[in-house]
């Protein structure tokens, strides 16, 4: 790795070329220093490829341009052995098949707005429906569906910048929407994302990513043992369709109440059909800060979250039914993986009193979130 400081100037010339020259069915090209890149076919007249990107220590995690989806995530457990804490598949067909959103970037909004429709100054606003009466995710063909420009960064850790050009009208949603999103993987087992976007009218935008995680590696232990710490006070409840209802409720003496980590199974129970709502942050402004931890005493791993965002998504897998297969051919069924999408609150363009999502031309969206994996022997 040291190597490559004393070589930027190769480096460089290594990530242009690797850019411009057209990688072979399947071929594998070193595009820096702890960064492949493979050619995995193509999507819309368009080229996809796998990145994998390597720390020093060996964690690997693999992007695809095709909906900025993480793959995998390799890591080491207590044993020694490796295996990826989130879900996901080894080619792109598996994808196309469109598997419930697994590892991918969301937007335009992530998370639901109440029956498609919302007002932005004086103007109403029809999106595409795509969860019963409700719009979730970006629509039909959203932000993890599309193929995102990929340019691989001169840095000193690995690190994958993908550009997306979301247009005026696409799935109702007003203005031209310039996103980019910056995977890095540090030597400290974190991975970075950055958010930033910006628009030439004002519109609605959320950010996440949609990983599933099993740290045990192994879709056939569910995620109940985990343990899980929400540095969270409040929820907002959600009606049938999981619209909230705009109430701000404290999670004390409720199943909602992740304040102390407790194991997820312990009280799922008590909610129908798992969990799958938006906590409150106590975190009281947008810098960086530690939001929750995800525990495993099967692989000895934990993630720590962090980010610069006021709520955070914790849904259990509740509609995984097995339809969908893992990389090592075992079925993904209810309560096998979880996501923890850091966001802004679920329908915020209907609910004055959350924080406000609207971004207005000439300002900058900026959101970061970090998944740091650590390992207790
Ligand atoms: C989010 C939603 C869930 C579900 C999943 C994808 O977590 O809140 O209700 O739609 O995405 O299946």
């Amino acid at each position: 790795m040291k190597l490559m400081n004393f070589l930027p100037v190769v480096s460089l010339i290594a990530v242009i070329v690797s850019c411009n020259s057209p990688v072979k069915d399947e071929e594998t090209v070193t595009v820096k220093a702890g960064i492949t890149k493979t050619d995995w076919g193509e999507f819309d007249s368009s080229k996809v490829y796998l990145y994998t990107l390597t720390n020093t220590k060996g964690t690997e995690v693999k992007i695809t341009n095709y909906g900025g989806i993480v793959t995998s995530f390799v890591t080491d457990d207590k044993a020694g052995n490796k295996s990826s804490i989130v879900i996901g598949f080894d080619s792109l067909s598996g994808y196309l098949a469109k598997p419930p959103y697994f590892g991918a970037l969301i937007g335009r909004y992530g998370n639901r707005i109440s029956d498609g429709k919302f007002t932005l100054d004086g103007t109403a606003y029809t999106l595409a429906t795509n969860n019963g009466k409700n719009a979730l995710h970006g629509g039909l063909k959203g932000f993890d569906k599309v193929v995102w420009t990929s340019t691989v960064m001169n840095d000193t850790v690995p690190s994958l910048t993908l550009n997306y050009l979301s247009k005026d009208g696409e799935e109702g949603y007003p203005g031209n929407l310039k996103v980019t999103v910056v995977y890095t993987l540090t030597d400290d087992d974190e991975l970075k994302i950055e958010y930033n976007a910006e628009t030439d009218k004002t519109t609605p935008v959320n950010l996440t990513n949609h990983s599933y995680f099993n740290l045990t590696g192994d879709v056939s232990n569910t995620i109940l043992n985990h343990k899980l710490m929400i540095d969270a006070d409040n929820y907002t409840p959600v009606d049938t369709t999981l619209i909230p209802t705009g109430e701000i409720k404290s999670v004390k003496g409720t199943p909602f109440d992740f304040t102390a980590a407790k194991a997820i199974g312990k009280e799922i129970d008590s909610v129908k059909g798992g969990y799958d709502h938006n906590w409150v942050l106590n975190k009281k402004d947008n810098s960086l800060q530690k939001v929750a931890v995800l525990s495993d005493s099967l692989s000895g791993r934990s993630v720590e979250v962090y980010s610069t965002e006021p709520g955070l998504q914790f849904y259990t897998g509740n509609f995984l039914d097995g339809t969908f297969i893992n990389r090592d051919g075992k079925h993904i069924n209810q309560h096998t993986a979880l996501c923890m999408e850091t966001q802004h609150f679920p329908d915020s363009p209907n609910e004055p009193s959350f924080p406000s999502t609207i971004l207005k031309p000439g300002e900058k969206y900026h959101s970061e979130t970090v998944y740091k994996v650590v390992l207790n022997k």
